[in-house]
């Protein structure tokens, strides 16, 4: 018997717990403000930038939408985001990636301040990351530490092993797993012998980008797996880096694909900018 984790109940106790933060900062004369900027016309991308406004206003929180054309260049992009490191309302700024591809990406993340980069993409909070003194969390890790929490599910001491190692899930989770006092091992597309080292894995997080690309045999008994994949199939349907189906009754925990990680990221966000908006006391 293994139990299913459920990201949209979690987020949702999230969400409360953060809605009477914003009441409290409300009663204080600030309301929390998210810009979200999105250019071109990616179909999922508009899809996410929707769900955070969305996110913003159930929580009380004020969202600011900057929609800018495909053409947009690099400089017009930087300066936009200078004028909103200015601007008292705005508390937390992100930027939808992809970005089109003439736009410089790295500069225009290094241009959000780190005191309103609520995706912690800069590499001042990055570094705090590695130092485990952070304000602001990486979304997608955070979400999933949240779950283990809310779960009780013990992370001292187990094995967490990573497949994947972006810089906006692998790497950080890495980090926020060896704050929680876990053994971490990531692995990635080079690694030799994949299936041995996940055998060996009391948390198993698949971050690949590949669907059902972990398979009954690389997982341990009992094994918490975690789920990071969102991979469109051919019949239209979500699908994540696990193959749930063959996976499930091997572990004690999974999360599903919809319904797992994916709604907690979107919640760490809005956190991030009550954050931002505390720290402004
Ligand atoms: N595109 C896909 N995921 C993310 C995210 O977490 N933040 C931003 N800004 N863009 C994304």
């Amino acid at each position: 018997m293994y139990t299913r984790i459920d990201g949209k109940e979690v987020s949702a106790s999230v969400r409360n717990a953060i809605t009477e933060k914003v009441n409290d900062l409300k009663a204080k004369g600030v309301t929390p403000g998210l810009a979200v900027i999105i250019v071109g016309n990616d179909p999922a991308s508009r899809v996410y930038v929707n769900n955070k406004k969305k996110g913003c206003e159930q929580t009380g929180m004020n969202s600011f939408e900057y929609a800018l054309p495909e053409e947009t260049t690099t400089e017009e992009l930087i300066s936009l985001i200078e004028k909103l490191n200015g601007e008292k309302d705005v508390h937390g700024i992100l930027c939808q990636l992809p970005v089109p591809k003439h736009i410089d990406e790295e500069k225009v993340l290094n241009t959000i301040s780190p005191d309103k980069d609520v995706d912690a993409f800069h590499p001042v909070n990055c570094g705090k990351v590695m130092t485990g003194d952070y304000t602001f969390a990486p979304c997608t890790p955070a979400g999933m530490v949240e779950m283990l929490k809310y779960y009780n599910i013990p992370v001292a001491g187990k094995h967490c092993v990573i497949i994947g190692r972006s810089n906006i899930v692998g790497k950080p989770m890495a980090m926020l797993m060896l704050k929680e006092n876990a053994t971490v091992t990531v692995c990635h597309s080079r690694t030799e012998n994949l299936a041995e080292i996940t055998k060996q894995a009391d948390i198993l997080v698949a971050a690949v980008g590949r669907p059902k690309f972990v398979t009954a045999d690389m997982v341990k008994d009992g094994a918490v797996v975690l789920d990071v994949g969102i991979n469109r199939m051919e019949d239209g349907k979500l699908c994540g880096d696990v193959d749930f189906d063959a996976v499930c009754e091997k572990t004690s925990y999974i999360t599903p694909v919809p319904g797992g990680v994916g709604p907690m990221t979107i919640t760490m966000l809005l956190k991030n900018t009550l954050a931002a908006a505390e720290n402004t006391f």
